[in-house]
């Protein structure tokens, strides 16, 4: 009996130092399932977007960005296709999500989080001051190589999905009550780099999002 006692305290006690090394290495990370409701309606949303400029320092939570990546381009059938429509429903905008831990890559199909790199680039991916002080930073990121060669006009088709992928987020952090706005002036020659991008990969939009400083 005391000999179970001991193999289960010391299984625990693995687990927690792990899941504790894992927060502090800034791991992989596994986003929670999106919520089917946020109790607004979607004419309500509309009625409450609008770009914020000032946050505060309050984090969000790993549910809130569950919900806003899921919301901004995730899985939302069972073909695969995305919650933003895409040219010839090909999929070729990466959402990259940078904090305090680090940069991370969303994979849609996985719905989870995977570490880029666990440098703090708040700081470094926008000419605007104030993008630093929101608790994440989204980053879209599109590649050509995978818009599908009958799109008449491949970058109109990049920026029209990045643009749906924005008001996406705007209306679901909105009815969050949180900011955010999109913001084109960013540091693309730092994003490139940091996120190890290839030549043809183009970030285009960034997105800070948090509590709003009132
Ligand atoms: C294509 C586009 C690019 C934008 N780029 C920036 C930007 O670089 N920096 C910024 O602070 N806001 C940017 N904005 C946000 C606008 O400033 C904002 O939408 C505008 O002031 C209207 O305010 P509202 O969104 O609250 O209605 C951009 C908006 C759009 C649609």
């Amino acid at each position: 009996m005391r000999m179970r006692i001991l193999v289960v305290g010391f299984s625990l006690g693995c687990l927690f130092l792990f899941t504790v090394c894992s927060v502090v290495a800034g791991a992989d990370i596994a986003l929670e399932k999106p919520r089917t409701s946020l109790g607004v309606d979607i004419m309500e949303a509309l009625q409450m977007r609008k770009s914020t400029k000032s946050y505060a320092t309050k984090e969000i939570s790993i549910r809130d960005l569950s919900n806003l990546l899921w919301a901004a381009n995730g899985v939302n059938r069972n073909s695969g296709k995305r919650t933003a429509p895409s040219s010839y429903g090909r999929h070729y905008t990466d959402l990259y999500v940078v904090s305090n831990q680090g940069v991370y890559f969303y994979d849609p199909v996985k719905h989870s989080l995977s570490l880029v790199t666990n440098e703090n680039l708040k700081s470094r991916i926008a000419n605007q001051k104030y993008v630093e002080g929101a608790s994440h930073i989204i980053v879209m990121v599109s590649d050509s190589t995978r818009i599908h060669f009958r799109s008449k006009n491949k970058v109109a088709a990049a920026w029209a999905t990045a643009g749906c992928i924005a008001q996406n987020i705007y209306l679901t952090a909105c009815a969050m009550n949180l900011g955010t706005c999109l913001v084109v002036n960013l540091k693309a020659d730092v994003i490139k780099d940091k996120f190890e991008l290839k030549e043809h990969q183009t970030p285009l939009f960034i997105m800070p999002l948090g509590y709003p400083q009132h």
